[in-house]
């Protein structure tokens, strides 16, 4: 099990009990709930989110990670994998969201290239797959960037959203 990981500027740790403070300030915080649904959770809806992450860590040995600076140990965010049914398959999703003040200077794409090497190298995955909504270029230039390649248009939770796929290399993810 990954439990841990670093990356240049970030340290990331599999989600905790502890982690309900900052993941509730994320999930109340307008500009980035835009893109995930529109609204800002109750602490009720957050709660239930670190149960699901945490059983689901407990289930199958991966999970969410928060993330945070490496030099002042500030919440940047979380991201990680989890399994996902998408149109009847079942699916290894990438996900990540990353607080405002850290947006705009490659955290999100140093997290999924992390969390890409971890899911192809150690957790042996054949491939990966990564959505958002149509509109969401910022985080559409992420998957680009960490080695996704557009594959459809699909509809998820009745909105137009694209998904990403990405092969594991052979020979790993380098
Ligand atoms: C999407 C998100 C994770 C991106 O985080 P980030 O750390 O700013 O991402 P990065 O800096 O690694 O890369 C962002 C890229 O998108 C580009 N970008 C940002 N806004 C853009 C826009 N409106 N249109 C086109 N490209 C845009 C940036 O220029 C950068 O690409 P570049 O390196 O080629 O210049 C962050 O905005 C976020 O957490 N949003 C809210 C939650 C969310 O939407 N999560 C994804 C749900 S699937």
């Amino acid at each position: 099990m990954v439990a841990t990981f670093e990356t240049k500027r970030l340290v990331a740790a599999r989600a905790h009990p502890d982690d309900l403070d900052d993941l509730t300030r994320m999930h109340t915080d307008p500009k980035v709930m835009e893109t995930l649904g529109g609204k800002a959770w109750t602490l009720e809806q957050t709660q239930a989110f670190l149960e699901r992450v945490i059983d689901h860590w407990d289930r199958h040995g991966y999970g969410v990670w928060t993330l945070r600076d490496r030099e002042t140990g500030a919440f940047a965010g979380r991201a990680g994998l989890r399994r996902k049914v998408i149109d009847g398959y079942e699916e290894t999703e990438l996900l990540y969201a990353l607080m405002p003040e850290h947006w705009a200077q490659g955290l999100a794409t140093e997290a999924a290239q992390g969390i890409v090497r971890i899911a192809f190298d150690r957790l042996m995955f054949p491939h990966l797959v990564a959505f958002t909504q149509h509109s969401n270029a910022a985080s559409r230039r992420v998957m680009e960037k960490a080695g996704f390649a557009f594959e459809r248009d699909f509809i998820h939770a009745g909105l137009p959203h694209v998904l990403y796929r990405m092969r594991r290399p052979s020979g790993g993810a380098g």
